[in-house]
């Protein structure tokens, strides 16, 4: 038995296959399945007079995604999409697979996402998943090159750690627990352990809104190192970025071909993915206010940007902007007071081009215990299930930043995907959890 994506290796001889009909097509005594068995596609063909009657006659009635074995000799195509195509000599159908539901005609968004498991067998998803594996990948690669260690943070927290708004709360034997919004309480104190560390987990977030870049379940990747400023966080992102978007471009080319005939403006999306070099831009909140200021968007000095502002700004430049030192009151409790602006925390948002918006958020952490207490009890936070936190500011304390990527976020805007529920294999949204 061989695997479609193998068969160049096998030109010339007799093979046997098993997979999935995809498609089929027919012209006056032949016949052509087109066979998916997952690592890609093949054009079989049925040639009347090389096959015997019942064979001819299955390749008319196989349905659409039954499972088929077949043999036959592989033949040389440079037209075909593997460069092979296969003469078929027998067929068995091997399980019938009745009104699939995905034909090949347009389907609506409900229709699909409720048909998910079944959906991610068309050749769009397959391609998009494809890259979600290999961006992934390309993160792992980055940070291991550099010595971090992979630090796995617990799914089930006492606490929250970017406010109580978006808390998943679930009932842990009687008490009151939370599922986790972010790994980096726990990676701090695994950077004080191991320097550099970085995990990829699930995060949760009961984002109550719908909008083409909320998950409530998505992969954040999470670095954190000891004696790294903020500076040094977005050179960490930036050349972090720079790494993973040139080997999805190197990897999948292919792939994201075949993304962007549907999508408007691809090529020259591409373009400027393949020119993408550092510096990315660096802007501080107060220059962004002053920016939106001149395209007629007044905000006052302290309002958080949405998803509109940061589409405007975004905009304005041809790389990833860094938008660094938000206003303290709306900052989570963690992040560190701007020592030459006490109003402002030192903290970045890495805006992705052409309006995508925020997908990585990062800031250097308050390292200092008494400031860190004050900021616990200004936001109002319990203290208690924090104790341990507040032990890496008694015991050595020390100066680390960090930041958290969405995966999905990163996928759908290097694949040019308009929204990210297609960047995940099963996406859980406020409205759906099937299948
Ligand atoms: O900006 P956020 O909330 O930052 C944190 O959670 C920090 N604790 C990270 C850290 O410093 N270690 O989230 C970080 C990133 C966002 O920039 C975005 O890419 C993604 O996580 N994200 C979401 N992705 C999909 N759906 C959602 N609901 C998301 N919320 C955040
Ligand atoms: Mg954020």
């Amino acid at each position: 038995m061989v695997w479609i994506e193998e068969l160049k290796e096998h030109v010339g001889k007799e093979v046997t296959l098993k997979g999935w009909v995809y498609n089929k097509r027919d012209s006056g005594k032949i016949r052509f399945v087109i066979l998916r068995d997952g690592t890609g596609l093949l054009q079989c063909v049925f040639a009347k007079s090389e096959v015997d009657e019942a064979t001819f006659e299955l390749a008319d009635l196989a349905n659409q995604e039954a499972l088929v074995k077949i043999t036959g000799t592989v033949r040389e195509d440079k037209r075909a999409p593997g460069g092979v195509e296969l003469s078929v000599r027998s067929l068995k159908l091997m399980a019938d697979s009745e009104n699939y539901p995905i034909t090949p005609k347009e389907h609506g968004i409900d229709f699909l996402l409720s048909r998910r498991h079944l959906w991610l067998r068309s050749r769009r998803q397959h391609a998009l998943l494809k890259c979600r594996d290999t961006l992934i990948r390309a993160f792992h690669e980055f940070f291991e090159k550099r010595g971090f260690i992979l630090i796995d943070p617990p799914m089930i927290t006492p606490t929250s750690c970017e406010g109580a708004t978006t808390l998943f709360e679930i009932d842990y034997f009687g008490e009151a627990a939370y599922l986790s919004q972010s790994g980096q309480l726990y990676m701090e104190p695994a950077a004080a352990a191991f320097g550099k560390v970085y995990c990829l987990a699930p995060s949760f977030r009961a984002e109550k809104s719908k909008t083409r870049r909320h998950l409530t379940e998505y992969w954040h990747l999470e670095p954190e190192v000891a004696f790294l400023d903020l500076a040094g966080d977005m050179e960490l992102a930036e050349d972090m970025l720079l790494c993973v978007v040139r080997g999805v471009l190197e990897h999948r080319a292919d792939e994201l071909k075949l993304l962007g005939e549907r999508i408007e403006g691809f090529d020259k999306h591409t373009e400027l993915l393949k020119n993408l070099d550092k510096p990315f831009y660096r802007i501080s909140y107060d220059d962004a206010l002053e920016l939106l200021k001149g395209k007629a968007v007044q905000m006052k000095w302290g309002e958080k940007f949405g998803a509109d502002e940061e589409a405007v700004i975004s905009r304005e430049f041809d790389r990833p902007v860094f938008v660094h030192r938000y206003p303290k009151a709306s900052a989570p409790f963690y992040m560190k007071e701007d020592p030459v602006n006490p109003k402002v925390v030192l903290n970045f948002d890495l805006l992705a081009t052409e309006g995508y918006g925020e997908i990585i958020g990062g800031s250097q952490r308050e390292d200092d215990l008494a400031k860190l207490e004050a900021a616990i009890e200004r936001q109002g936070l319990p203290r208690e299930p924090l104790e341990w936190y507040l032990d890496l500011r008694r015991y050595g304390t020390f100066e680390h930043s960090g930041f958290g990527i969405g995966i999905e976020r990163t996928l759908a805007w290097i694949t040019g995907i308009h929204h990210i529920r297609e960047t995940i294999p099963y996406p859980r949204l406020i409205d759906r959890i099937y299948p």
